[in-house]
């Protein structure tokens, strides 16, 4: 990996957060038969995790303040993540975030540096969901698609690396792609084109940011049993003719696995794509799908 960019231009709140106790040190000690404190796996990190007020964002931001880090959920829905910080716990932080203004982003960042001192880890989570055959597809659909899961996701992880290079720490960035990103559907042009330009982006900022020591990768998943698939249920019904429900059956019956995925069961590759073992994961994109999608 490239060294670390210099940590002259660092804002004056920046301090160095690493560890106190690497896992390497705790082996060594363990061996010694020293009893140490067990080190978690983001430790001192601040993590800011978009759209995590529920799903699997909310999922992720409890597994990383279970991990030691200090998160900020960021969400369009404020009532919303300013609850779940307060559930969680542990001086996580509740702000509003509207990934579709540039004023909204520049201002979450801002509020993250000064009130937590330094931004380690993004996790692009924010996305929405829409769907129509190709002849109805309208451009109020697609601007609306396009302005969060594409436009808002780079413009968020411009933001968070700017802040990540003035730090002169590196830092992770994880984007949520999904298996539809993948392949295309008949009724999902929008979305799934929209999942196909994270991934792109992904392999782009990968390779331009990891010079900073900035790991940038995402997470593909499959179908995913939170409250964004009663919706996505609901507008499949419109078009499909199906009672309510009946998609969301069909879909899990269809999983390899044999059902949709709980959000907690995606949270563990976010911890792990912003913890120490994925040092060298550079611009992937990783299904987690039950056997979905093979690549
Ligand atoms: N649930 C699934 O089956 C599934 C599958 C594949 C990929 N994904 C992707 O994973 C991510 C999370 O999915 P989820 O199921 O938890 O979704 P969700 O709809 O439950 O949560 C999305 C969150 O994003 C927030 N949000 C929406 N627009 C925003 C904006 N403009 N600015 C800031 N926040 C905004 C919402 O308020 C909400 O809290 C999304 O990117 C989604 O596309 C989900």
């Amino acid at each position: 990996m490239a060294a670390p960019a210099s940590n002259s231009s660092a804002p004056a709140s920046y301090m160095p957060h690493e560890p106190e106790t690497t896992a390497r040190e705790v082996r060594e000690n363990l061996k010694k038969g020293q009893n140490v404190p067990q080190a978690k796996t983001l430790d001192g990190k601040v993590a800011v995790i978009t759209g995590g007020a529920r799903g699997i964002g909310l999922a992720i931001a409890r597994r990383y303040a279970d991990e030691g880090a200090r998160v900020v959920i960021a969400d369009l829905n404020e009532a919303g993540a300013k609850d779940a910080a307060a559930e969680i716990g542990h001086g996580a932080v509740g702000l509003h975030l509207n990934v579709t203004q540039q004023e909204s982003i520049d201002a979450m960042t801002a509020a993250v540096a000064t009130q937590c001192g330094h931004l380690d880890i993004l996790v692009n989570n924010a996305g929405i969901f829409d769907l129509a055959p190709i002849a109805e597809i309208t451009r109020e659909s697609y601007r609306r698609v396009y302005a969060v899961n594409v436009e808002g996701l780079l413009f968020t992880l411009q933001a968070a690396a700017k802040q990540m290079i003035a730090q002169g720490q590196g830092g992770r960035i994880i984007n949520f792609a999904s298996q539809a990103g993948r392949r295309g559907e008949a009724l999902v042009a929008v979305y799934c084109s929209s999942k196909a330009a994270v991934i792109s982006l992904t392999q782009s900022a990968g390779l331009d940011l990891i010079k900073h020591g900035i790991n940038v990768n995402a997470i593909a998943p499959g179908v995913v049993d939170a409250e964004h698939w009663d919706d996505v249920d609901a507008r499949f019904a419109r078009y499909e003719g199906l009672q309510p429900g009946e998609k969301k059956r069909a879909v899990a019956a269809a999983v390899p696995f044999g059902r949709m995925a709980r959000p907690d069961e995606i949270a563990g590759l976010a911890v792990f794509l912003a913890g120490p073992d994925a040092s060298y994961i550079v611009a992937q994109t990783y299904n987690i799908d039950g056997g979905n999608w093979m690549s």
